[in-house]
């Protein structure tokens, strides 16, 4: 459990500084839900790839292993599609900032979508990396529908087909609109950056902060919090000048139960989560 005489510091600098609160999430965020990360040792998604026989980890999100072999893409994707995993916590957390008119933007990793079901309006979200939610061919780029996607990604493991364009004369493969390493990052990534830089809190959770160009926004000179397993990125290194950074290690789930009991907003906190 991370040290709770920092929790009280974020929970009182939330409370005296903070109008424009940027989150910055990873997958750890969602490892409660059920979903796992992608870098944890023994736990963690490429740790356990063995089956798929890729090259190398990463290489069932490269985009250009993908169009040549999409079959452990879709042998993975059944486990990772959204519907049956629940909010966490700390979703609820992003939430309840919104409900305190503190939520300046919640830039995610995650393609889970599970920001959208605890409640995060879209108008909040940043998906730098997409998500599941839609789907289209990567050679038209027609969308495709969802419910014939769903019934692909579900069926996989039984029928080992592999959705392709319909439109005539085409035939591309289908892909969800994840953003592949290999692909760039939607507009709306770059055009977050100037909200980013003008935060009163950059709140980092649950992310290894190794990809780029989403760890770059942790670098803003603006105060910044970390609330993970781990200590990653340049946190730790700040010159005592710069601006101020807190620096929390633990469950991302008990840290965020345990800054809203400081916030007076635990009691809050559980309802919301109750209801997803
Ligand atoms: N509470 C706090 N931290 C956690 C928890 C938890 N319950 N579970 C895991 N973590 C931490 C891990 O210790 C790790 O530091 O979250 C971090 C997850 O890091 P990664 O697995 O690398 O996930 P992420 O940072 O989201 O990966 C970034 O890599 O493969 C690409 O596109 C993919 O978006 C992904 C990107």
């Amino acid at each position: 459990m991370s040290d709770n005489a920092e929790i009280k510091e974020l929970a009182n600098f939330i409370r005296d500084k903070c109008k424009n609160i940027v989150l910055m999430l990873g997958a750890g965020v969602s490892t409660a839900a059920g979903i796992p990360d992608f870098r944890s040792p023994k736990t963690g998604l490429y740790a356990n790839l063995a089956r798929l026989n890729l090259p190398y980890p990463e290489a069932v999100f490269d985009i250009q292993f993908f169009l040549k072999n999409p079959v452990p893409f879709y042998t993975l994707a059944h486990e990772l599609y959204p519907g049956k995993f629940r909010p966490t916590l700390t979703h609820s957390f992003i939430r309840l900032l919104h409900s305190h008119n503190l939520l300046s933007l919640c830039c995610t990793q995650n393609i889970d979508t599970l920001e959208r079901r605890a409640g995060v309006p879209s108008e909040k979200i940043v998906e730098a990396h997409g998500s599941f939610a839609t789907q289209r061919c990567v050679r038209c780029r027609t969308p495709f529908d969802d419910a014939k996607m769903k019934d692909f990604v579900m069926n996989y493991a039984q029928k080992k087909l592999i959705p392709r364009c319909g439109k005539k004369g085409c035939g591309g493969l289908i892909k969800p609109d994840i953003v592949f390493f290999g692909e760039s990052l939607p507009p709306s990534f770059f055009s977050s950056q100037s909200v980013v830089s003008k935060a009163d809190l950059i709140l980092v959770i649950g992310t290894s902060l190794t990809v780029q160009p989403f760890a770059s926004l942790s670098l803003y000179p603006v105060p910044r919090a970390l609330i993970n397993l781990d200590l990653v990125g340049d946190f730790g290194m700040r010159e005592s000048d710069e601006e101020r950074e807190f620096i929390l290690l633990g469950q991302c789930d008990d840290i965020v139960r345990e800054l809203c009991r400081e916030l007076g907003w635990e009691e809050e906190l559980m309802k919301l989560w109750e209801e997803t």
